[in-house]
Parts: C-alpha cells; structure tokens; sequence
C-alpha cells in the first residue's frame, strides 16, 4: 500500500492528533517522523483525554503499532512517562506495540538546559522555544556528536559518552551563558536505566516499515509541528529545527522514495501560532478572545506542551495555499469550524499588499512577512450550533460557503470537518 501522511499546513497545533486518532482505524503502523516532545497531540474519547508528546496518536487503537523514527529526537524520561500515562489510562505499550528508530537521536539534559540557556541569551529575539531541548539536540546531530538510541544498547559504552556529553555540555553552559553544570555521573547513571527499559523496543524501524508496505499494510505518517515551523520552508528563523513537511516523512522514517498516497493537511478554521515570529492576521482584543476561549476547556487556545496562551488570527489562505504546494497535499480536513459559530462576519486572506503591490503568493517564501499586509475577503458567519454536524446537509449554508471558499483558495477538496474535540464530532464533506 502506498504511504498515506498527514501534516500540519500551519504553525502547529492544528488538531493533528484527533485527525490521526480517526484515520488510525483504517491504519495498521502509525509512526512520528520528526520533532520530540515539543509536539503535543490530543485526543479525547469519551470520558478520557490523551495528551501525547512522543508516541503516535494511533496508539490509542489496540490494533495498531505505533512507531517512531529516526527523524525524532527522544527525551527518554517523557517517553518512560507517556508510556505509563497510556498504561495507567488502559492502554497496552509494550515491545510487541511500540518501536523505536535506533537511529533516533537522544535529548538529554545538557540539551534542554543549553535551550534554556540559548532562549534567555536572544534576549528581545527569542523565538519561544518549547524549552525541550529540541534545537540542542537537532544541533549535535548535525555536528556529528550526538547520542543516538543505539547507543543506549551498549551498557558500558553509553555510560562512558553519557559522562563524556554531559562534561563538554557544561563547558558550553558555563563558558557561554554563566549557567549552572549538570552532574555527569548522575545524569549518566539516570541514563543508564532509561536505557535498560527502552533497549527492548529499539530496532530498525525502516525496515519494518519497508516490510510492511510492500505486504499491503496500511501506514499512516504522523508530523509533529506544521509546515511554517519547518527548518527550511517555514518562517525562519521562528522555527522548529526538524522537517514536518511531507518529504520529511520518508527522510524520518528511514524510507525511500516509495509510492505515496494520500497527503492529508490538517488546518484550523482560523490561525493560531505559540512563540514568536511574523503572523500577518493576528489578531486582538474581543475578536482574538473568542477565537482562544477562555483556557477553561482543553480545546481552548493554550499550549499543550507549554500552557501558554496561544496567539490567533483568521485563516491565511496565502500560506495555506503555500503548504499546499510544498507538500503536494491532496486534501484538505479542517478542525475547529464550530468555534467560529456566532461570529460575523468571518474573514480569510486571500492575498497580500505590499508597497502598493497586491501578491496572491509570496515572492519570496514565507521567512520576512512583515511588510506584508492581508487582504481578507468577508464572507457570512452563522449561528446554529454545528458540533452535531456530522454530513454536508446538516451545516448552515453560511458553514458550507466557508469551506467551498477554503478549497477554492487552498486548491484541494475538503474532506473531513471536526466540529467538537470528541472522537465522533467530525463530519464528512466530500
Ligand atoms: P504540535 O506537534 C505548536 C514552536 C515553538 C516555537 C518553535 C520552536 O503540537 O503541533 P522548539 O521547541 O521546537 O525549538 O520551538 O516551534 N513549536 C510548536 N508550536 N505546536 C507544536 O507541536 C510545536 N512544536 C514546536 O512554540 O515557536
Ligand atoms: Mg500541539
């Protein structure tokens, strides 16, 4: 079977998750091909709400196998945690369910403290890391010295480079930000245990992978972040250091160019970003209050992974028509639409206006947005509750008009629209 993927097309945060969760039942390997814990994926069933850093938010289904790969950057004491969290929530995580890359690169805590550290030294140009230690990891795998799970197979070896890692860490904390050094035999002995526990579940996951597509199994991608967090087609430098975009698929999953069959971008019905960087239609005050809810709800616009508030907007159709192109998406599933009930009206970008010059796509990629102002198009908002939602005919005409204008700007047919964060609250439009 060909490999079907599915990405965020904006800043993160697009519902991936539950997205993932619905597919999942048709999926036989759900694997995560970038990022680490700074992704956070919801998925509420029922009375239960799963928050997921690390493990692919197919897991919940007992049929699947979850997979992560080498594209990932694994924080061994969140994974130990996530993985007891599902177990204390009834779900099964052993070696037979969970995979992990051998070529996976570890993160440690010399790396969440040099992001740490690296953060407070931008001063005013922070980009609000998630704090998890992504970019130091990213960086000393780039640089050739960083610790992959392999590694962690080897029990006396991976003492050794654990102590070796954590002592050149601290000449970097302390000779280039005044911050304070980490014990290199605490931290190794710390992990030298989580190695002892995850050594079961490393293996060539690529090959598995490989095994399985060619025997007709279904395997669904699951990115973390979005498009405009990736390393190089996002909004840099206010981005991730992975590659959430589609291609980052087959690079972080060990595959090669194999076929590949539906790329399904996940968007919100409006924009929502966490950390800094350009957002041309942010917006404030009342209109942006009721795009973020109040924080009471988990739905509402408040960082998995950070709790921070998370900064909103309307819909940009100049960058979702981007994402569309740069990751070849064939389709479309909108999450959120019921949040927009009751405001009117609505608004989406459909171009941009700089020095008197009018742009429908971006001359120059997405990096400097700033002279670029939106040009919305106005269109009926409606007020009949639509969370009960759940084929075309039951949407409001105003609700079926914002989304017919969605795959007009974007390019790609809409499929799917979640109207609820429960499991069961989408709706399919195509
Ligand atoms: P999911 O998978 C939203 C953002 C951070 C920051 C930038 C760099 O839940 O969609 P990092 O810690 O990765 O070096 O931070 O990327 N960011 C996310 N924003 N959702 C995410 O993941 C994110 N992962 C990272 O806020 O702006
Ligand atoms: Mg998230």
């Amino acid at each position: 079977m060909p490999l079907d993927i599915v990405i965020g097309t904006q800043w993160g945060d697009e519902g991936k998750g539950r997205i993932v969760d619905l597919l999942s039942a048709q999926a036989d390997i759900v694997a995560r091909y970038n990022g680490g814990d700074n992704a956070g994926h919801t998925v509420t069933v029922g009375k239960q709400t799963f928050k997921l850093h690390l493990i692919p938010s197919g897991i919940i289904h007992p049929h699947t196998l979850g997979v992560l790969g080498n594209g990932l950057v694994i924080n061994p004491a969140t994974l130990l945690s996530e993985m007891e969290m599902l177990k204390n929530m009834g779900v099964r995580v052993g070696p037979e369910r969970v995979r992990l890359s051998y070529a996976a690169h570890l993160i440690t805590p010399v790396h969440r403290a040099l992001d740490q550290a690296q953060e407070k030294a931008r001063g005013k140009s922070q980009i609000g890391t998630t704090g998890r230690g992504i970019g130091p990891a990213y960086t000393d795998k780039a640089a050739r010295r960083g610790l992959r799970l392999e590694d962690m197979l080897d029990t006396q070896s991976f003492y050794d480079k654990m102590i070796a890692h954590v002592k050149g860490g601290n000449i970097q904390l302390q000779a280039l930000y005044q911050a304070e050094p980490l014990d290199p035999e605490a931290t190794a002995r710390e992990y030298a245990d989580f190695a002892r526990q995850l050594a079961p579940y490393i293996s060539d996951v690529g090959e598995v992978l490989y095994e399985a597509l060619n025997s007709n199994k279904r395997v669904l991608a699951e990115g973390a972040q979005g498009t405009l967090l990736d390393l190089d087609m996002g909004t840099y430098p206010f981005v991730t250091s992975s590659y959430p975009t589609a291609a980052g698929a087959l690079v972080g999953l060990g595959l090669g160019i194999c076929p590949v069959g539906r790329i399904i971008g996940v968007t919100k019905a409006f924009q929502t970003r966490v950390g800094a960087g350009p957002f041309p239609t942010e917006v404030f005050a009342e209109t942006a209050e009721r795009l973020r809810g109040s924080g009471a709800n988990p739905w509402d616009e408040f960082g998995t992974t950070t709790g921070r508030p998370r900064r909103v907007g309307w819909l940009d159709g100049v960058l979702l028509r981007y994402a569309v192109r740069v990751n070849g998406i064939t389709e479309l599933d909108i999450t959120k639409l019921d949040i927009l009930t009751g405001l009117n009206p609505l608004r989406i970008c459909v171009g941009y206006r700089s020095g008197g010059k009018e742009y429908a796509t971006l001359p120059m990629g997405p990096t400097d947005l700033a002279p670029f102002e939106p040009i919305y198009e106005e269109l009926p908002g409606w007020e009949r509750d639509v969370q009960s939602a759940r084929t075309r005919s039951d949407f409001p005409k105003e609700a079926l008009q914002f989304i017919k204008r969605i795959e007009e700007v974007s390019g790609v047919p809409v499929r799917l629209v979640s109207i609820g964060a429960e499991r069961d609250q989408i709706a399919e439009i195509a």
